[in-house]
């Protein structure tokens, strides 16, 4: 799972599908990542950190890191929160296989629609609200596709 950040979308899709992952019993390790280096070791953003406690999924314990290349050698699905982190990923593809690893997180809920999870950071409490309510969708949708 993969922002700008690695503070607000990308650790709620992780602790999301982490914790499905779990309760499914399934064998998957889920991470995630920022394309940028601002936040690295920094905990998730405490207003995506309360929204998460709330939902059940809480992600305090999760800390901040860069993507980086070898993330294509760790792991089979690579899901960008939008269409910029998108474009930052591929760049640091080596082949085609790394960039088939690489989709926008969305398109598993709205196929083909190449929409963005929008960035909360600046916005009020409803942003992370919405960002919740979109993750747990899609990652409903992936927990199905890889069990
Ligand atoms: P995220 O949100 O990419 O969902 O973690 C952001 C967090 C921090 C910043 C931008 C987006 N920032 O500019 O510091």
């Amino acid at each position: 799972m993969v922002c700008l950040g690695n503070i607000c979308r990308s650790p709620m899709a992780d602790g999301l599908l982490r914790k499905k992952v779990q309760n499914e019993g399934l064998d998957i390790f889920v991470d995630s990542a920022g394309t940028a280096n601002y936040h690295v070791g920094e905990a998730p953003d405490s207003r995506m950190c309360q929204t998460a406690r709330e939902s059940g999924f809480p992600i305090d314990d999760l800390r901040a890191r860069q993507f980086v290349q070898s993330d294509f050698d760790q792991f089979d699905l690579i899901y960008a929160m939008d269409s910029s982190n998108y474009k930052n990923i591929i760049s640091l593809a080596r082949n085609a296989d790394d960039e088939s690893k690489v989709s926008l997180i969305l398109n598993e809920s709205h196929p083909g629609k190449n929409l963005n999870v929008p960035d909360p950071y600046y916005g009020g409490e409803q942003g992370f609200v919405d960002v919740f309510t979109m993750l747990d969708e899609a990652t409903d949708i992936i927990l199905k596709k890889i069990s």
